[in-house]
């Protein structure tokens, strides 16, 4: 299997996301590192730790590690509205935890792991704002040349935001990290808003996880009917994004999308467009691409992965 570090700041989709990969035998997950975003720091750290234990096996011996509790360059700033709801997984309440994050840094954890192992032998999944990935590129700039490829959700280059017109959220909520990653030349796949709000899971979906009764699956179907209720307000379907999960699936089955490759970066200093994520896909820059951009998925393939990796690996 492919090793993976994920790292996240669950949030529900967070939640889904670690649920696939540990569903996904073609991925070993060497561990979960957490920042804040959704939620405080704290709080992801707790969930991530909850949810690792309500996977059990080797999720929970996995280490979970404690990364920034903020942006690199800016203020802090915590989403206005809790999409996630209060502890940032849709009021659904996981039974507590049975050990505590590693000790040490997530974002020297993560250096280690890289030069513990070849070169190119691990992916990173980063589901979150992009300042541990940032951090780690910067304060470690020997391990740009041991990543295998970095595999983001973040960024929405062809439609507008959900944070602002033109942001995504976890590009506006640190938009010098996610600048910093784009043009750091690790290899980059970006999976944003555009390409993830086309793969909905439908509220039938929702309700089968939950009827299917196994203590993952409740929950899995529960935090996704919050998530529909709140998508469903908005944009008048009964269904929702599962973002991060799909960064997931990309990871394990790149053909389930398409992608395209473009030289990318991050709108730092607009006065509307903070945290844009900007690609020049008709190659007006000049310059090489660097990362490749997901513009279309295969959405009735994804859903249909989604459901049978949830039910089958942790299905009644
Ligand atoms: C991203 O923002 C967060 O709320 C989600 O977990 C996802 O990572 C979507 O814009
Ligand atoms: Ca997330």
């Amino acid at each position: 299997p492919r090793r993976v570090m994920i790292d996240c700041d669950p949030g529900i989709d967070d939640a889904i996301a670690l649920f696939l990969a540990y569903a996904s035998p073609e991925l070993e997950v060497a561990g979960v590192t957490t920042v804040a975003g959704n939620v405080g720091l704290d709080q992801v750290v707790d969930n991530a730790l909850r949810l690792c234990d309500l996977i059990g096996g080797p999720a929970a011996a996995t280490p979970v590690l404690r990364g920034h509790a903020g942006p690199l360059a800016r203020v802090p700033r915590h989403p206005d509205e809790p999409v996630h709801g209060a502890y940032g997984l849709g009021g659904v309440e996981l039974p507590a935890a049975a050990r505590a994050a590693h000790t040490g840094h997530a974002v020297d954890w993560m250096a280690e792991q890289l030069r513990g192992a070849g070169p190119g032998e691990i992916t990173l999944i980063a589901t979150a704002p992009l300042t541990n990935v940032a951090a780690l590129l910067h304060t470690h700039p020997d391990t740009r040349g041991l990543l295998r490829e970095i595999v983001v959700m973040g960024g929405a280059a062809f439609a507008p935001g959900n944070t602002t017109p033109a942001a995504e959220f976890n590009f506006h909520a640190d938009p010098e990290a996610a600048r910093y990653v784009t043009e750091s030349g690790v290899p980059l796949r970006i999976v944003g808003l555009d390409v993830t709000r086309k793969a909905l899971t439908p509220l039938a979906d929702a309700d089968a996880l939950v009827a299917d009764g196994a203590p993952v699956t409740t929950a899995a179907g529960q935090m996704l009917r919050h998530l529909i209720d709140r998508y469903a307000r908005r944009h008048q379907v009964r269904a929702c994004a599962v973002h991060d999960a799909l960064a997931v699936a990309a990871a394990v089955r790149p053909e389930l999308l398409e992608w395209t490759e473009a030289w990318v970066t991050v709108e730092c200093a607009g006065e509307f467009t903070r945290g844009a994520l900007v690609a020049d896909v008709h190659g007006r820059t000049g310059l090489p691409p660097n990362a490749r951009v997901a513009t279309g998925v295969d959405a009735e393939a994804f859903r249909a992965f989604l459901m049978s990796r949830l039910r089958g690996h942790y299905g009644a």
